[in-house]
């Protein structure tokens, strides 16, 4: 089936010669104009017959939702709102489609709903263009670390650790649900299950990306990553992607300026590449917002948006200064916020990030040193001995789309925290002998790939950015 893809039809100014064409037909209108696309673009391609020459049965398959192979010639358009036309010379229909039962109707559909069919919702142009630009950030993402020259490397999906501390996990194991053998003590014996232990789906490739660092350099993993928390919100998925780079010889600066060169190189790369659907996806966000109330509105655009994130240094501050801003600022003082910011230590909640970056800043943030207490074990321990060598970039209408560290690398004082967190030596015998044999300063952080593209999309719900989303009480398709 020698074709041309619409996309390459339509750069490429064809004009005056015949091309096959295969796609899905979006409309058909007044038995002569037929609409199709075939995923190359957010581009439909007019395509018009002469509804006299096609007989009865054919025209009667001419519907939406239908595969259909054209060929015909490329001529400038006559009518207005495209350029190009194909004048069709023949016309097949490859696939039926039942027109009154096919889901997506050639009218506005709620993302809720487009979310049930999800099989579907590919076809529509909202859905092509946030997976296009979603598949031009994958490249761009290995692109960027390809040409620093940092190893690729795949951490396991399935994780004999349970103290990576990240979150809940979700258990792997092939024991009788119904009859599990239980031991002794009448717990469910995971001797006996398939790996000779409890085994989980993994929360993070990090502690495995930090052994390869400290033999590679520079590495950097981009793999799925699960986490049970019965988050039900607008940016938590419970399957989603990371890309977590690991660096020997960094300390928390140069992670925090990779970090943001790293963002910045691969939000250019797509404003440069992916123009037509971040155009596509800008007008539906101007669109989306006429129909919001006037304070909810977004005071940019998404690509007036894309380009202050590219331009604009990120602004660093450590968490004592945030924590500062927060307290004394009048939103805390007037209690508007659910959480009240009152004392030193405390997490900060997504409102206090978005506060921060929306409202004070007006920009990216990147927080560091933050209490040692509401931190992982791993995180590299600084002189105050209250604070640790952490960082996390919150975003503008993401709040947290990176968590980092360097990492602590000092034997006696890893140890120590495992055990004021009672996480046992020997659940992690391998990471602490990364301390005892070459040990060095590095460090490393994790990208949540989906929020990234959320950002790159404008699409308010994670749920939107990913093929088939996996929610609490939601794993359809
Ligand atoms: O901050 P987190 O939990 O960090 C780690 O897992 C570290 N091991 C990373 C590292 O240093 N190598 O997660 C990192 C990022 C978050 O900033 C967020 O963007 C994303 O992963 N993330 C989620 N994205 C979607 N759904 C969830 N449930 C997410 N949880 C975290
Ligand atoms: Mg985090």
């Amino acid at each position: 089936m020698e074709g041309i893809k619409i996309a390459e039809l339509l750069s490429k100014k064809n004009l005056n010669k015949s091309h096959f064409i295969y796609g899905w037909i979006k409309t058909f209108r007044g038995n002569r104009f037929i609409s199709i696309n075939d995923g190359s673009t957010s581009q439909n391609l007019q395509c018009v017959i002469e509804y006299e020459k096609i007989n009865e049965s054919l025209l009667k398959k001419i519907n939406t939702g239908a595969s259909i192979s054209i060929y015909g010639e490329l001529i400038e358009s006559q009518g207005k709102g495209q350029k190009f036309e194909i004048k069709v010379k023949e016309l097949k229909i490859i696939g039926e489609s039942d027109p009154d039962n096919y889901p997506i109707q050639p009218k506005k559909h709620s993302l809720e709903f487009l979310r049930e069919k999800a099989h579907l919702r590919i076809r529509t142009s909202t859905f092509s263009s946030v997976m296009r630009i979603r598949s031009a950030l994958s490249f761009a993402i290995h692109e960027f670390f390809q040409k620093k020259k940092f190893f690729y490397i795949n951490t396991p999906i399935i994780t004999g650790s349970d103290a990576e501390g990240a979150g809940e996990m979700f258990r792997v194991s092939t024991l009788d649900p119904t009859s599990p053998i239980l031991d002794e003590k009448n717990q469910i014996d995971f001797s006996k299950d398939f790996f000779g232990k409890e085994t989980n789906l993994t929360v993070s490739g990090q502690l495995e990306a930090e052994a390869y660092a400290l033999g590679l350099g520079e590495v950097y993993t981009f793999g799925p990553t699960f986490r049970a928390e019965n988050s039900n919100t607008s940016r938590h998925l419970s399957e989603f992607w990371m890309i977590e780079p690991e660096m020997a010889f960094y300390n928390l600066e140069k992670n925090m300026d990779l970090a943001e060169e790293f963002i910045i190189s691969i939000l250019n790369k797509i404003l440069k590449n992916c123009s037509d659907d971040l155009s596509f996806l800008n007008e539906r966000q101007i669109k989306e917002d006429k129909n919001k109330p006037l304070q909810e509105r977004s005071p940019m655009n998404l690509i007036e948006k894309l380009n202050f994130v590219v331009k604009n240094k990120f602004k660093r501050l450590n968490y004592s200064e945030a924590f500062n801003i927060l307290k004394n600022c009048s939103k805390n003082k007037k209690n508007k916020f659910k959480f009240k910011v009152e004392n030193w230590g405390m997490d900060f909640q997504s409102e206090h990030e978005r506060f921060l970056v929306e409202k004070h800043f007006k920009c990216p943030v990147i927080v560091f040193d933050y209490p040692v207490e509401i931190k992982a074990f791993y995180m590299r321990l600084n002189d105050d001995k209250k604070t640790v060598g952490a960082m996390d970039i919150l975003f503008p209408g993401i709040g947290e789309i990176v968590g980092g560290s360097q990492r602590e690398e000092r034997l006696d004082i890893l140890q120590k925290r495992m055990k004021e967190l009672k996480i046992e030596e020997k659940e992690l015998w391998w990471y602490l002998e990364l301390r005892k044999f070459g040990s060095v300063p590095h460090s490393g952080f994790g990208l949540g790939f989906e929020r990234l593209v959320q950002f790159a999309t404008g699409m308010s719900n994670i749920r939107d950015v990913i093929p088939f989303p996996r929610t609490p009480q939601n794993a359809n398709f």
